[in-house]
């Protein structure tokens, strides 16, 4: 079936890189941040609660450090110069039910120490020692010059992963500096992953998105104690975790939970899982899972490892031959199911009124990693066009070799992997983002595109070298740059870090990425027709390709139209 054959090529176009990535606490190393050691006498001071002795404790200059709360008394660390980090435990939730918010403040997991970091998700390809299913933590970066009345935003960051891996520990993921340099609180998440978090033997969806809604609900409740105003919380994420803020925005009951959103390299191409699909795709699970739907007893002696790691992972591996719409990157994901998710976001079906101000970015090569970790070899002509071919089917396949972008005859040595790249970019990512930025501002929202020419290589990317050449940026290049986070940053990457991270103060307290009285050139919002997406990293407009209103989306339909989601 020619639809399958999608994803013969673009197949794992957002995971590997994670996967290669040493998971935990790498990114604190490697950015040259350390964890505020405790000595036995803060160790003392965090067990005991808001009374007399912490005071104590605490005038005796321990690094513990506690806030109060609505929800009880909050033990943070004081973490790199001028930055508390709080760990926090914000739901709780049994095992494929829906997450509940917490009621009174914990750190994550039943944990007894404030320095430590929350254990993941379940997810594959880690020790199970590293994740737990009582995952559902933050960590909350507050810089130490805010108090109860100060009101400044927060920015919620969701972790990316294909919807299967991540965690708030991830490399690069320390917001002490963004939080710094925004003048704002920064929060990173975590949600239910893989089938745990999306496919459930008792057919509930979405759970991992209701993790995130519970989230911002957690936020709402304690920022105001930390210096936060609640009405201003800008949500963010990179890839899937991109991919969950948009169904984010598509969930009207969250839409008074935060005011602004930005969506770092989204694969736009795939839209939400139908309910249908969905269906398939949990008798499918089900299937593998060696115990029936209803059998609790088989269900909860099923172990987190048990699950990522069997029929989790054979899930990942094989529902795009089940369901074709289920996509090889991302097969367990949101649904729209019409009551939580009630609209596609997309054209095939109603867009609904929006007024939130969104920031949209991609990378200049979302696709590298994929292309040339796939084919470490140049590609002749005739393998391009059986590529094309296997992996749009026939019809999208002729009308993209009609395209100047992507047409043979016109390349470079012989070798067609940069073609292939620019198709899978543009594809799977940079057009499909430009066409949701268009129908945004259609629909009354304003919209900010962005393309990243500077990046700073992601852990695990230089497993592929097109992605270390001067010039190349690869899918998650620009989380570092957000966070400035990336180590030893050249000029380049120094200005762009400032550069992006002024930028998104000023969209946190505004809703605009131009800071006033700033030299940067100007952002211009995106109109109907032209997104007027800017180079971040160098100046000028980004090159529009084959990004027109009337050739993807139009001519050569996303999969989301193909199929029918
Ligand atoms: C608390 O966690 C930190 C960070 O993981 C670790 O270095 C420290 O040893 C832990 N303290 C105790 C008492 O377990
Ligand atoms: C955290 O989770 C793990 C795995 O679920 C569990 O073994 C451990 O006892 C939990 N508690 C603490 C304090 O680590
Ligand atoms: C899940 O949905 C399927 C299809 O609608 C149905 O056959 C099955 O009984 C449901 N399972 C449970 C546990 O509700
Ligand atoms: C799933 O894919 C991974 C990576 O290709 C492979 O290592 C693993 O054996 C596969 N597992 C199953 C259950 O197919
Ligand atoms: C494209 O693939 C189909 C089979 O999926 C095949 O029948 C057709 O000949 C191919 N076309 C070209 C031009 O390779």
């Amino acid at each position: 079936m020619v639809l399958f054959s999608i994803t013969c090529i673009f197949s794992l176009l957002l995971l590997p890189s994670l996967l290669h990535a040493s998971p935990v606490l790498r990114g604190f190393s490697s950015s040259g941040l350390s964890l505020p050691s405790l000595d036995s006498k803060s160790w003392f001071c965090h067990l005991v609660h808001m009374t007399l002795a912490q005071k104590l404790c605490l005038q005796e200059g321990s690094t513990a450090i506690s806030v109060n709360t609505p929800l009880g008394a909050a033990q943070g660390v004081v973490d790199v110069s001028g930055v508390n980090r709080f760990a926090a435990k914000y739901a709780s939730a049994e095992r494929w039910s829906p997450s509940a918010v917490v009621t009174a403040w914990a750190l994550p997991n039943g944990s007894t120490n404030v320095s430590a970091l929350p254990l993941m998700c379940p997810q594959p390809y880690v020790d199970n020692s590293m994740f737990t299913e009582d995952c559902l933590s933050m960590i909350l970066y507050v810089p130490t010059t805010l108090h109860a009345g100060s009101s400044v935003p927060t920015l919620m960051w969701i972790h990316g992963g294909s919807f299967m891996v991540g965690s708030a520990t991830n490399p690069g993921l320390d917001g002490s500096a963004l939080a710094l340099a925004t003048d704002s609180i920064v929060a990173v998440i975590q949600y239910r992953l893989g089938a745990l978090g999306f496919v459930a033997p008792n057919n509930q969806t979405n759970l991992g998105l209701e993790d995130a809604v519970n989230a911002l609900e957690f936020l709402t409740t304690v920022l105001p104690s930390f210096g936060g105003d609640p009405s201003k919380i800008t949500v963010a994420g990179q890839s899937s975790g991109a991919n969950l803020i948009r169904a984010l925005l598509a969930v009207p009951s969250a839409q008074s939970l935060f005011q602004s959103a930005i969506l770092q390299s989204d694969p736009m191409d795939y839209g939400f899982l139908s309910s249908s699909d969905q269906v398939q795709l949990q008798e499918y699970f089900v299937s593998n899972l060696g115990c029936t739907a209803t059998d609790s007893t088989c269900l909860n002696a099923l172990t987190a490892d048990n699950i990522v790691n069997g029929a989790g992972l054979w899930q990942f591996n094989s529902s795009v031959y089940v369901v074709p719409a289920a996509t090889q990157s991302e097969p367990m994901r949101v649904v729209n199911d019409g009551t939580f998710i009630t609209s596609t976001l997309d054209s095939t079906s109603p867009f609904p009124r929006v007024s939130k101000p969104v920031l949209l970015s991609n990378v200049l090569d979302e696709g590298g990693y994929t292309i040339y970790g796939s084919f470490p070899d140049p590609i002749p002509e005739a393998e391009y066009v059986a590529i094309v071919n296997a992996s749009f089917g026939e019809t999208r396949y002729e009308t993209l070799m009609g395209s100047q972008s992507y047409a043979v005859g016109t390349t470079q040595n012989g070798d067609y992997r940069p073609q292939l790249q620019v198709l899978a970019t543009d594809s799977v990512w940079r057009c499909a983002t430009w066409t949701f930025a268009r129908n945004w501002v259609s629909n009354g929202g304003t919209a900010y595109v962005g393309l990243y020419t500077v990046g700073a290589s992601y852990p695990g990317n230089s497993a592929v070298s097109f992605c270390t050449e001067s010039g190349v940026v690869c899918h998650q290049d620009d989380i570092e740059i957000v966070f400035g986070t990336a180590p030893n940053p050249d000029t380049a990457q120094s200005a762009l870090i400032t550069e992006m991270q002024s930028r998104y103060k000023s969209f946190l307290y505004n809703g605009n990425p131009n800071p006033d009285d700033s030299s940067y050139a100007e952002w211009q919002a995106a109109g109907t027709s032209d997104v007027n997406a800017i180079m971040l990293g160098s100046t000028g407009d980004a090159p529009i390709g084959a990004c027109t209103p009337s050739f993807w989306g139009q001519s050569v339909a996303y999969d989301y139209q193909v199929f029918d989601i």
